[in-house]
């Protein structure tokens, strides 16, 4: 926990950030995790996995911008995203996952310039046959992003959003989003918040996942488990049967280069499966909040430095 709380601190900091990504053997560990740097990296990622049943959202790296003109590289980055899955004729089984940090909503005024840059994407998606999700970033931009979610489902009423359990108010959240075509990602959260609003320990936050869980899963919406725990998706299972949920009323997703027998596994064994898969250049806060999420990977990316010098 200490060890995890360092590394999301450290994911914020700018001069950390140029030693990590100025090491070359980083690069070997960070391709585990990313796709590539570019999108033509990412299409031939979505062109393999979709090769074994696997869907993909796409994730083209970036938060917290602090100008416009940043925002609207990423509105950019996202539309010709949309147009080179276009091309590989998937359909709603190639989607895109957007952070609203990443379309300005962190600068004055940010609600609405995220609102305004993101919604060329969600139309370009919904053009295309397909759909955008929107990530959820920490706790203190929740408010924002389910108002730009509420928005943008009046119109394009397959837009997504993630919940994240770790959160004390997600169960509410979860119970208003549990409604007929709302697509739902539950994570347990990735983000170093404090105990004013989230759960701080591992076991309470898998007893509110599950909670949530039974929450999406009771509800007529399209429930997205995002996780790499067996004991998730066994449950996630039982409840579908329980429900006798369609084998296309709901999915479990995975990040890209976590699990990935198993992600092949369930996807030949029937079950619905999306991996989220991010590339581009701003690797850096993305790459260090896997670490976090797992000590053994930490020494795995020692171990590859040291082996390297
Ligand atoms: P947990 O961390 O308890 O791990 C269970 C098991 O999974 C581990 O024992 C290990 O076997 C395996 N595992 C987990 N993480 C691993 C890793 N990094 N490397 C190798 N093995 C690992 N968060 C957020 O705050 N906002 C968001 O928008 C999203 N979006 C998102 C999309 C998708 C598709 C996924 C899968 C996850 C996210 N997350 C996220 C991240 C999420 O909040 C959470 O931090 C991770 O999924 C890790 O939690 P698990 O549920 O996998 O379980």
């Amino acid at each position: 926990m200490v060890l995890s709380k360092a590394l999301l601190a450290a994911s914020r900091r700018p001069g950390l950030q140029r030693v990590v990504t100025g090491t070359p053997a980083t690069r070997r560990v960070v391709d585990r995790f990313v796709a590539g740097e570019t999108l033509a990296d990412a299409l031939t990622a979505a062109r393999t996995l979709a090769a074994d049943g696997i869907s993909v959202t796409l994730d083209h790296l970036g938060e917290d911008v602090t100008s416009r003109a940043g925002a609207e590289h990423s509105r950019d980055a996202y539309l010709a995203a949309l147009e080179g899955l276009a091309g590989l004729g998937l359909g709603d089984r190639a989607e895109v996952s957007v952070k609203l940090s990443a379309f300005g909503q962190a600068l004055p005024d940010g609600h609405d310039t995220a609102l305004e840059l993101v919604r060329p994407v969600v139309e370009a998606a919904t053009a295309a046959g397909t759909t955008v999700t929107l990530d959820m970033e920490d706790h203190r931009t929740i408010d924002s992003t389910l108002a730009a979610l509420a928005e943008l489902r009046k119109e394009h009423p397959g837009t997504g959003a993630v919940l994240q359990a770790m959160l004390h108010r997600t169960e509410d959240d979860a119970k208003a989003l549990a409604v007929t075509g709302s697509r739902v990602r539950l994570v347990k959260g990735a983000y170093d918040e404090p105990a004013t609003v989230a759960y701080q320990k591992k076991k309470d936050v898998d007893a509110a996942y599950a909670r949530c869980l039974e929450i999406l899963m009771a509800g007529p919406g399209y429930p997205m488990v995002g996780s790499h725990d067996p004991a998730v998706i066994q449950r996630a299972h039982e409840l579908a049967a329980q429900q006798s949920r369609a084998a296309d009323s709901w999915e479990v997703q995975m990040l890209y280069g976590i699990r990935p027998d198993e992600q092949r596994r369930l996807a030949a064994g029937g079950t619905r499966v999306r991996a989220y898969v991010p590339y581009g250049v701003d690797w850096y806060a993305y790459f260090v909040r896997r670490l976090a999420e797992r000590p053994a990977n930490v020494g795995f990316f020692v171990r590859s430095l040291i082996t390297t010098s």
